[in-house]
């Protein structure tokens, strides 16, 4: 397999990006809008004392759940140490020779560990200028051996990120109405909640307005959480223009997953996100899917579903089914979701 860093690294310096690899529509003729940013949401407040802070950030973390689908984290408790050596461990995992990288070319979503480049290859038309690895972390922990002390330090990242995922999951519970372990509970989320780790590189390109890192898309789990090295490039859809995210430094970016508007009925919807590439440097994101157990159904709940004003707008699906169909496919805009619609 060829990766992008290996093209950009081929033969002195990449003057144009290959014909393979041109978006067919220009991604920058879509409306940009920079006067608007996603909602901050204060993490310490969810577990603070006061109960009147708890309230008002369970509201604002409803709101930002409805109105936008994304918002950054702040106060987190990850420490800054352990942000910045992940973020070191996944650029020496990509600048790891790739002979060495190849003992991890997986094929399909089943594979513990996979590393690879655009999304499935097998159906891309277009490539998309992006190299990733993707590891199952939970229930059952992988991680690749090299390069030395990665797998330690992506054990503890993605543990904390469960966490945060865990808390933040109460918390929308609750801004549903709902009893704050009631997502936890209904889906079984928990010893055996299902984690995949997803590790994108996006090397410098010559010609980044031709090009795509990864197309408009939602995610699959119940939560995402990101955090990128310090270079921008995700944008997410908001009433009809891409919204550039510059998240503050210590922050996560989170967005609601397709599980969760399912789950929601709709009530939260899974949002479309992108990635631009730059001409500057390579840009790293981190990215922990958090689901439910691989084998749970998961369907609208019945305390969200009212049969006459509110009919179930989703067929239920096993997590697994759902995953193994999206990571089989184009990676194309919500068209995994429809497939569930009632
Ligand atoms: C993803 C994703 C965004 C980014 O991996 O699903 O949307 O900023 N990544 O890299
Ligand atoms: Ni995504």
């Amino acid at each position: 397999m060829y990766c992008v860093k290996d093209l950009v690294e081929s033969g002195g310096s990449l003057q144009s990006v290959p014909s393979k690899y041109i978006f067919p529509e220009n991604p920058e003729d879509c409306i940009i809008s920079d006067a608007e940013t996603i909602p901050i949401i204060d993490f310490s407040l969810l577990t603070s004392a006061s109960l009147k802070q708890r309230s008002k950030v369970i509201h604002e973390l409803g709101t930002a759940c409805r109105e936008w689908g994304f918002f950054m984290v702040i106060n987190h408790g990850v420490k800054k140490t352990l942000r910045d050596e992940m973020i070191k461990a996944c650029q020496s995992f990509f600048d790891l020779p790739t002979e060495e990288k190849r003992d991890y070319a997986g094929k399909k979503f089943v594979d513990p560990i996979r590393w690879g480049t655009s999304f499935n290859t097998k159906v891309d038309k277009t490539y998309f200028w992006r190299d990733y690895l993707k590891v199952h972390v939970h229930p059952q922990f992988n991680a690749p051996q090299k390069p030395v002390g990665f797998s330690e330090i992506v054990e503890e990242y993605c543990k904390q990120n469960r966490e945060l995922a865990s808390e933040l999951l109460k918390g929308i519970s609750a801004s549903l109405g709902l009893e704050e372990n009631y997502i936890q509970k209904t889906l079984n989320v928990g010893s055996n909640s299902h984690q995949l780790l997803v590790i994108n590189s996006y090397p410098a390109c010559p010609q980044p307005e031709l090009v795509m890192g990864l197309p408009p898309h939602s995610d699959h789990g119940l939560l995402t959480i990101i955090m990128q090295n310090d270079l921008g490039g995700l944008q997410v859809q908001h009433d009809g223009k891409w919204v550039p995210v510059n998240p503050p430094p210590d922050s996560f970016v989170v967005n609601v997953g397709d599980q969760l508007e399912i789950l929601t009925n709709g009530i939260y919807k899974s949002i479309l996100h992108r990635a631009m590439v730059n001409s500057k440097a390579t840009r790293i994101s981190v990215g922990t899917a958090n689901g439910p157990p691989l084998d749970t159904v998961v369907s609208p709940a019945p305390e969200l579903v009212d049969r006459e004003n509110q009919p179930a707008r989703y067929r239920p699906i096993t997590y697994r089914q759902y995953v193994e169909f999206q990571q089989s496919n184009h990676l194309d805009g919500k068209s995994c979701l429809s497939h569930v619609f009632v």
